[in-house]
């Protein structure tokens, strides 16, 4: 054993500090004890590691120890801080919008083959479409599939909190970021990219818009960017060309609708189910309403001891969904 229980109480303190430097200069020390002790091929490992660590700078600034991980204090309450694990396989989405998340994720994946040639992966992405039907759900996939944390930064909120220093707050966060590679959110992304705000120069909203498009421009390739909207005709045009990539959600026509509420409840006895009267219930409503619809047929189904999930119990429930929106 080249490591002493000295070299490891200093390796996991480096590590808790986010102290990378120190981090390496024990790592170093370890490695100079195994070749002073016959380990040659161990040492040269370790060496090998470092080196590479360092020439990869974005990598040492993965999901470890940074200040961005565990938002502490006023960044808490403009950020939250997520490892999701959601996959692609659990949405239910249309040709058009699997294919794009397809692109990003295969780029993001392949982003080294991309540089070497001059290019950049898409990271900068925008996401618009009505409530529901899984913009916020997207960004926790592509942080799950691309193994990245997820930065959630929630602009409506904010804005009424810190009236008049909130594009300060949020360089704070933008400088945090610059740091780590994850994938940020800005939900409700209207809040600052509606055209009103982009014509007001003087004001707040205009500064946080103005520091929102630096962070843009300077994010590295290697983080993602996504924006959502449920409101895109609110936003300032000139915004849409700043995306690497514009998806479009949609509510779900029948047939996808049928297939978010058979996804919801693959863990029920469905067998008698006539999917295509369920399907004429759910005319208008959102995936999320589906999905919501799905477990409340379900639960009522397993607390009234039921075995199987009858096709009136989820007609029920699609339409009391639907009348329940109208309230
Ligand atoms: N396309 C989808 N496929 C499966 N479930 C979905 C989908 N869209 C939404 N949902 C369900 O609805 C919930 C809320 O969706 P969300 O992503 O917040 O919608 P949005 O951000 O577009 O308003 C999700 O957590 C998920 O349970
Ligand atoms: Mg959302």
């Amino acid at each position: 054993m080249s490591a002493s229980a000295d070299h490891l109480k200093a390796l996991v303190q480096a590590h808790a500090a986010g102290d990378e430097e120190s981090f390496y200069a024990v790592t170093l020390q370890v490695a100079a004890k195994a070749a002073r002790q016959g380990h040659n091929r161990l040492a040269s490992e370790l060496r090998e590691m470092i080196d590479a660590a360092r020439a990869e700078p974005l990598s040492r600034l993965g999901p470890s120890p940074t200040p961005m991980i565990r938002p502490k204090g006023e960044l808490a309450d403009l950020v939250t801080a997520d490892y999701p694990d959601v996959r692609l396989s659990e949405m239910t989405l249309s040709k058009s919008v699997r294919e794009a998340l397809d692109q990003v994720l295969h780029e993001q994946r392949q982003r080294a083959e991309l540089e070497s040639h001059g290019f950049e992966p898409i990271h900068r992405v925008l996401l618009t479409g009505p409530p529901g039907t899984g913009k916020s759900m997207s960004a926790a996939v592509l942080a799950h599939e691309l193994g990245l944390p997820l930065f959630t930064i929630r602009l409506d909120g904010v804005i009424s909190r810190f009236m008049g220093e909130t594009s300060t707050k949020l360089r704070t966060v933008f400088d945090a970021a610059k740091q780590s590679r994850a994938v940020y959110l800005f939900d409700e992304f209207d809040a600052i990219g509606a055209e009103r705000a982009a014509k007001n120069d003087v004001g707040e909203a205009r500064r946080m818009l103005n520091s929102f498009l630096l962070f843009l421009d300077e994010s590295p390739p290697e983080s993602l960017v996504v924006a959502a909207t449920n409101h895109p005709n609110l936003l300032d045009r000139a915004l849409f060309r700043r995306f690497d990539s514009v998806v479009t959600y949609d509510l779900p026509g029948m047939k996808q609708a049928g297939e978010v509420v058979r996804g919801r409840l693959i863990n029920m006895n469905t067998t008698g189910v006539e999917w295509a009267e369920v399907e004429s219930h759910t005319g208008e409503l959102s995936h999320a309403e589906l999905v919501k619809a799905a477990e409340s047929a379900a639960k009522r189904s397993i607390l009234a001891g039921h075995q199987l999930i009858t096709t009136a119990a989820l007609a029920t429930a699609l339409d009391e969904r639907r009348a329940a929106r109208r309230d």
